[in-house]
């Protein structure tokens, strides 16, 4: 039955394992099929027409496994594939990442109310993410331009995929990085590439002062619920799910120990 296929999810790599593991929490009793394309990450330092094809080959990938729906857990490849893989495959459920631009927005509407200080959105994504028309659309759409600033750091999904993400070159690229906003009010900060959850805390270690964080992880897990739903796609049985990890690397084992230490369940 359509319903008991499980659902896809790719990324460049690593990262898309933020989005599994909020996917995991909102559907507990789905099976997932996860693909990281690691041996061509990062996509954020591709062309347009790059991400575009290695984003087919990976949802072709799924497709093969037999998935119900596919979600690209990935802002680079959403903003440069999830047009086009739509209407090549019209049929598909194809469920894309937002970059948490609204619910930062609100936050600071309801922190200015009590703090009259000028705070910023800071939004750190890949260069592919900042470049693009659809984060420039987001951000019109639901404040205004003069309250953000834009972060490209494309050194933190190098160092995550080379099994450096607990490193001092991370804690010192982070540092370099975010050493001109040392002094700024910045309120928040809006993950805005789904390798960036995983270093979180190394992020509020780099700055002074404390700032609240947004990704588009949760906001992605519903709206996949949603559209399943809505198909009457999701499964009744109520058994814990299976996960099965892919990688385009020959040696998987970087992939699988970050799922291990991420996603599952600690172990006392
Ligand atoms: N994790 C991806 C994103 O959300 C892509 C990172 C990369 O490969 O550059 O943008």
């Amino acid at each position: 039955m359509e319903k008991d296929k499980a659902i896809g999810i790719f990324d460049s790599g690593l990262g898309g394992l933020s989005v599994l593991r909020k996917l995991k929490q909102e559907l507990p009793g789905e099976d997932f099929i996860f693909y990281g394309d690691q041996k061509h990450a990062p996509y954020g330092e591709k062309s347009e027409e790059e991400v575009r094809s290695l984003s087919l080959s990976a949802y072709r990938f799924l497709q093969e496994k037999g998935v119900k729906a596919t979600v690209i857990a990935c802002n680079t490849a959403t903003s440069a594939a999830a047009p086009y893989l739509r209407e090549l495959f019209p049929e598909d459920i194809i469920i894309g990442m937002e970059p948490a631009v609204k619910p930062a927005v609100e936050a600071l509407q309801d922190e200015s109310k009590s703090d009259k200080t000028k705070k910023k959105i800071l939004i750190m994504a890949t260069e592919h993410t900042i470049q693009g028309e659809r984060l420039h659309q987001l951000i019109s759409r639901f404040g205004d331009p003069s309250q953000f600033l834009l972060l490209p750091s494309p050194g933190i999904v190098r160092l995550l995929e080379a099994g450096k993400g607990d490193s001092p070159e991370m804690e010192d690229y982070l540092h370099q990085l975010l050493l001109p906003y040392q002094k700024e009010a910045i309120s928040s900060i809006v993950l805005g590439c789904t390798h960036f959850p995983f270093v979180k805390e190394q992020i509020q270690k780099a700055l002074p002062y404390p700032v609240q964080f947004f990704d588009g992880a949760e906001g992605t897990a519903k709206e996949t619920r949603h559209r399943l739903e809505e198909r009457g796609l999701l499964k009744e049985e109520m058994q814990k799910g299976q996960v099965e990890l892919f990688s385009s690397n020959e040696d998987s084992s970087l992939m699988e120990a970050f799922y291990r230490k991420n996603c599952l369940p600690k172990s006392r």
